[in-house]
């Protein structure tokens, strides 16, 4: 062992005079811990693969059976900038011509084949709304995301949601690529959007920063192939990686009672594979899944990482944002489902007690 001493006198015998508040640099650290040969454990790195296994819902034992996964992308905006439109020209649909009012109300989850270079790569995007009410919706689109695609109007500029799901992209640790839209639009100014991105900290990559800014009409189309592209080549620098060889995990998108199915909920699988007669415990609810929907609304019999599917079978309607889990009985599902239910009565009963605020008394 090394006392506190010895390592100061050393320190000052390199010139270096800590005075005990002052943090050492990486570099003085590193010296340190070279000359009293101890392992440098670097928190930083430490801690970003530890967030990268609590996102992709990965256990140590998945850790040398991993496949590589379809990118999971969250489209987030403000409202009108055009995300249903360019989701629509990727997946050759029409839905935002057909969304009451125009507006995005709920998050789509969908599975696309796209083309790049001759082949077909599969990716998951998810349509978020933007509208400023639907603000959990993006929060939540961004904590399953593999990586957000911000889309700004060229001819309106940064506003409250562009803001607002930069901020939640950048919470989740997650890439961000802009799509400038509406580019053919008179009055557009993509140009003036760049600016004014890298005065809020988004530096353009052709600036020598580190977000790819792609200039797009997504009502013509125009330029949609590069986005893509650029898309795909982030998606393939983080190397998605999950185990689908195990009993599925993941998280509630969305969840609703049905009139002719009953309780619905749109999971993300992020592990493993979920398959037709899987028990399940999600957040309050479980059960036992009864049939698999997916994008089109097609019966299928599983799901592997990444992939979004309808699932119905549950005992009542789970929250959307919830965790789940494949488990082994119904009583175990039905006891998971018990506590979180336990858990979250308690937790309302200390909000409201405490008002939701937390003073150093009620910590004691
Ligand atoms: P919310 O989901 O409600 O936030 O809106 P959104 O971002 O999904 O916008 P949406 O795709 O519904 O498009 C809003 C309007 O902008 C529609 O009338 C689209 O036709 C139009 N629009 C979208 N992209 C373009 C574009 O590239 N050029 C032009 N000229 N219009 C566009
Ligand atoms: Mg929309």
């Amino acid at each position: 062992a090394t006392s506190e001493g010895e390592i100061l006198g050393s320190l000052y015998s390199k010139g270096i005079k800590p005075d005990g508040v002052q943090k050492l640099s990486k570099e003085m650290v590193k010296m340190v811990c070279k000359e009293y040969e101890v392992e440098v454990i670097d928190a930083a790195a430490v801690r970003v693969e530890e967030m990268a296994k609590k996102k992709e819902m990965l256990d140590d034992d998945d850790l040398d059976k991993l496949e590589e996964r379809p990118p999971v992308l969250t489209i987030m905006g403000h409202v009108d900038h055009g995300k249903t439109t360019l989701l629509d020209y990727i997946r050759k649909t029409k839905v935002a011509a057909a969304e009451a009012g125009g507006i995005t109300q709920g998050i789509g989850a969908y599975k696309v084949q796209v083309p790049i270079d001759g082949k077909t790569q599969t990716c998951v995007f998810l349509d978020t709304p933007g509208h400023e009410a639907f603000g959990a919706m993006r929060a939540r689109g961004a904590r399953v995301t593999d990586i957000a695609v911000i889309v700004v109007a060229a001819d309106d500029g940064i506003r409250p949601q562009t803001s607002e799901a930069i901020a939640h992209a950048k919470a989740a640790g997650v890439p961000i690529i802009v799509a400038i839209n509406k580019i053919d639009k008179d009055g557009a100014n993509p140009d003036r959007v760049i600016q004014d991105l890298s005065s809020i900290g988004l530096m353009p990559e052709d600036w020598g920063g580190d977000i790819p800014m792609v200039k797009i009409s997504a009502l013509k189309g125009e330029n949609v192939d590069d986005l893509l592209e650029t898309i795909m080549l982030v998606a393939e620098l983080q190397e998605l990686k999950a185990n689908p060889h195990r009993n599925a995990k993941g998280t509630v998108i969305e969840a609703g009672l049905d009139k002719s199915k009953g309780p619905v909920a749109t999971f993300i699988v992020q592990n493993g594979t979920l398959r037709r007669g899987d028990v399940i415990a999600c957040g309050e609810a479980f059960g036992k899944v009864r049939a698999l929907f997916d994008g089109k609304g097609k019966r299928v019999d599983e799901a592997g990482p990444s992939i979004p599917v309808q699932v119905i079978g549950f005992n009542n309607v789970p929250l959307a944002g919830d965790e789940f889990e494949v488990v082994n009985s119904l009583d175990i599902a039905r006891e998971k489902a018990e506590l979180r239910a336990e858990y979250l009565r308690d937790e309302r009963i200390t909000a409201k007690a405490g008002d939701g605020k937390i003073t150093l008394s009620s910590l004691a």
